[in-house]
């Protein structure tokens, strides 16, 4: 009897161990992460920001990059978990995948972004949908920032004055491109590489106007991902709201960024 007790005593106190480990794992995985950055800076991996130079770079040569803010900066519009997993997980796996594709496809591995994208069709479906999706989610990062909202200035203004006739009207065309998209994919506003103007588009799936799938090409400037990943835990059903709200975080800085660029690139991208 005593033995049998022994070893009960024994046994239970390897099991409090055990818990108390794996507890305090589970603990520790899910400790908030008060006042640190859930993840480094773009700014840390500057071989790869997503502005228009990089879509000359070969496309072996991206790495995977930081965001540019931590997973709740973008709460109250976009909230912290579908940040999080839409990043570390959606995101990170279309790089992965399009990392294995060259490797099946080697030819590819020196072309950059720029000639990839203008000729997509002669490539396998799995260039298309993951080296878009890499690429699209960088530049929808860097579209937001938790100081966004206001309205652009300068000559982006003024082109998109030109262009829809107010500032207005070019909020309600983009957000009816964005609505009326059909299933998953994404609304841009775009360069007309032929000429030169501004057009508001949409593509399905992980396409983006420098496919030459797509009837009008465009150097990006804006895109807003319309996947139900993108908002679907914080808005469900209700995709205009995420929309709406999404004006709210835009980084107009950035947009006007891209715009500049392309007239320093546009002789490359002819
Ligand atoms: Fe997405």
């Amino acid at each position: 009897m005593k033995t049998f007790f022994l070893n009960f005593i024994m046994a239970s106190a390897m099991l409090m161990l055990t818990f108390n480990s794996e507890a305090q794992q589970a603990a520790k995985s899910k400790a908030p992460q008060a006042g640190k950055p859930a993840i480094e800076a773009v700014s840390a991996t500057p071989v790869f920001t997503g502005t228009g130079t990089d879509w000359f770079i070969s496309i072996k040569d991206a790495p995977f990059p930081g965001l540019p803010y931590t997973y709740e900066a973008l709460e109250p519009v976009i909230d912290k978990a579908t940040v999080e997993i839409h990043y570390d997980r959606h995101h990170r796996a279309y790089f992965n995948n399009y990392k294995k594709a060259i490797e099946t496809s080697p030819e590819t591995g020196e072309m950059s972004f720029y000639k990839l994208f203008g000729s997509i069709t002669e490539f396998p479906a799995t260039f298309r949908n993951n080296a878009g999706g890499f690429y699209n989610h960088v530049l929808y990062w860097s579209n937001m920032s938790p100081n966004g909202g206001g309205k652009p200035s300068g000559r982006l203004m003024d082109a998109i004055v030109a262009k829809f006739g107010s500032y207005e009207e070019f909020v309600k065309q983009f957000e009816d491109a964005a609505k009326t998209r059909f299933g998953s994919g994404w609304a841009w506003l775009s360069v007309d590489l032929a000429t030169n103007e501004l057009f508001i588009s949409s593509t399905p799936n992980q396409d983006n106007p420098l496919m030459n799938t797509v009837e009008r090409r465009g150097f990006p400037l804006l895109g807003i991902d319309v996947w139900e990943h993108a908002y679907y835990l914080k808005y469900q059903n209700k995709r205009p709201e995420y929309i709406q709200n999404f004006w709210n975080k835009l980084n107009w800085a950035d947009v006007q960024a891209r715009y500049e660029e392309y007239f320093t690139l546009v002789s490359r991208l002819k």
